[in-house]
């Protein structure tokens, strides 16, 4: 089972097989925004990814389109569009900074 952990929080937080970041942390509880309800354009639930950015499926269409209107640097995520399929390290930015 993949672990998440989320550095700025001293979280550590198992995900299923096929979650994405969003979805592992709203089902432990964390308290990460998702304004947009986890569709791509909000960038409340925005992480930067410390480690294992292997580990994350590939930036999508949506989230590039995102990515590139907010200017967000590579190691940007947006944790409602990376499933996780393996171990990550991560900090949670959330809104209103990037
Ligand atoms: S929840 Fe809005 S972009 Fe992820």
């Amino acid at each position: 089972m993949p672990l998440i952990y989320i550095r700025n929080y001293d979280r550590e937080i198992p995900c299923q097989k096929g979650q994405t970041l969003l979805e592992a942390a709203l089902d432990e509880g964390f308290p990460m925004y998702h304004t947009c309800g986890g569709n791509a354009r909000c960038t409340t639930c925005m992480v930067r990814v410390i480690a294992g950015m292997h580990n994350l499926s590939p930036v999508d269409e949506e989230e590039a389109y995102m990515k590139r209107a907010r200017r967000l640097s590579d190691d940007k995520r947006l944790s409602c569009q990376a499933v996780v399929l393996g171990d990550v390290e991560v900090d949670y930015i959330g809104p209103g900074s990037g």
